[in-house]
C-alpha cells in the first residue's frame, strides 16, 4: 500500500490528494488540462511526507499499477467521460467516488436528482464488471478533509463488496480518519449532500462524529459479503 491514482484534482480532489500524500501515500494525478495538473501537484507536494506526487500524461498511464483510483471530477458528464476513457483498464481496481449530485451552471450550483437515487448509484451503472466501488468524502466540506485525520474523526464510507471495503480501509486508516463502513452503494444518498452523514453535527464539527457518537447515531459497522 503505497500509492493511489487521482483523476480530476480540483478543489475537493486536491484536498483528498493532500490528505493521502501527507500520510505517506504517493499520488499520481491526472487532469485533462496540464496546467491544472501542475498547479494541483504543487499544492500536494507542499504537504507530502515520504510520498511521491507525480503527474500522468493520460488516464491510462494514471491508473496503471494502481489498486485505487479516486475520481474527483464533478458528477455526470465528466464521470462518464473518464470511466468510458478508462474502460477495461479499471477492471480489478477500486474506484473511490467522492461525488455529489450537483450541477455547476453559470446560474450557480443546482441540486440534481439522479434517476438512480444518488450520484453513487449513478456511477455504479457506468462501471464495467469487475471494478470495485467505494463512496467516501462526499459528505465532507473540502476544508474538513485534512482536519478529520488529525482528530481521529469517523469517516463513513460505502462499498460494493467486502473486498473493496477491505482494500480501501488501510488507506483511510493511514490518514488518521477512522473508517466506518455504513453499507453498500445503495447507502450513497446518505453520504451525499443532505444525507444523514452530511447533515449531522458531531464532537469534531459538522459531518464529523467520534466513534461513540457514530455508534449511537448509526449502529455498528455494516457487514458486506
Ligand atoms: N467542493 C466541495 O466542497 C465538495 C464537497 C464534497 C464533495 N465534492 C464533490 O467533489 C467533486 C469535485 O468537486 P470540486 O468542487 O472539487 O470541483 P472542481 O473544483 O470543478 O474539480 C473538478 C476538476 O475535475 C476536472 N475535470 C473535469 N473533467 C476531467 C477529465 N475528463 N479528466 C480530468 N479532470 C477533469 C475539472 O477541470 P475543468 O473544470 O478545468 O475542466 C476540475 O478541475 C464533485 O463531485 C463534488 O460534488 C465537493
Amino acid at each position: 500500500m503505497t500509492s493511489i491514482a487521482l483523476i480530476g484534482p480540483g478543489r475537493h480532489g486536491t484536498a483528498v490528494a493532500r490528505l493521502f500524500a501527507r500520510s505517506g501515500v504517493s499520488v499520481r494525478l491526472y487532469h485533462h488540462r496540464p496546467a491544472k495538473a501542475q498547479a494541483a501537484a504543487a499544492h500536494v507536494r507542499a504537504v507530502a511526507r515520504d510520498a511521491e506526487v507525480t503527474i500522468a500524461d493520460s488516464l491510462i498511464e494514471a491508473v496503471d499499477g494502481q489498486e485505487i483510483v479516486a475520481l474527483t471530477t464533478l458528477w455526470n458528464a465528466p464521470q462518464r467521460s473518464v470511466i468510458a476513457g478508462l474502460g477495461d483498464h479499471l477492471v480489478g481496481r477500486v474506484l473511490l467516488d467522492v461525488s455529489n449530485p450537483l450541477d455547476v451552471t453559470p446560474q450557480g450550483i443546482i441540486p440534481a436528482h439522479p434517476a438512480e437515487g444518488s450520484a453513487g448509484e449513478f456511477v455504479a451503472t457506468l462501471l464495467p464488471h469487475g471494478v470495485g466501488h467505494v463512496k467516501a468524502f462526499s459528505n465532507l466540506a473540502t476544508a474538513f478533509i485534512e482536519e478529520g485525520g488529525e482528530q481521529s474523526a469517523v469517516l463513513p464510507f460505502a462499498a460494493d463488496s467486502a473486498r473493496s471495503a477491505e482494500i480501501v480501509r488501510p488507506y483511510f486508516t493511514r490518514t488518521g480518519w477512522n473508517p466506518w463502513l455504513v453499507g453498500d452503494i445503495g447507502m450513497s444518498r446518505q453520504l451525499e449532500i443532505g444525507g444523514k452523514y452530511n447533515a449531522i453535527h458531531g464532537r469534531h464539527g459538522r459531518s464529523r462524529l467520534d466513534a461513540e457518537e457514530m455508534l449511537e447515531y448509526s449502529g455498528p459497522e455494516a457487514v458486506l459479503v
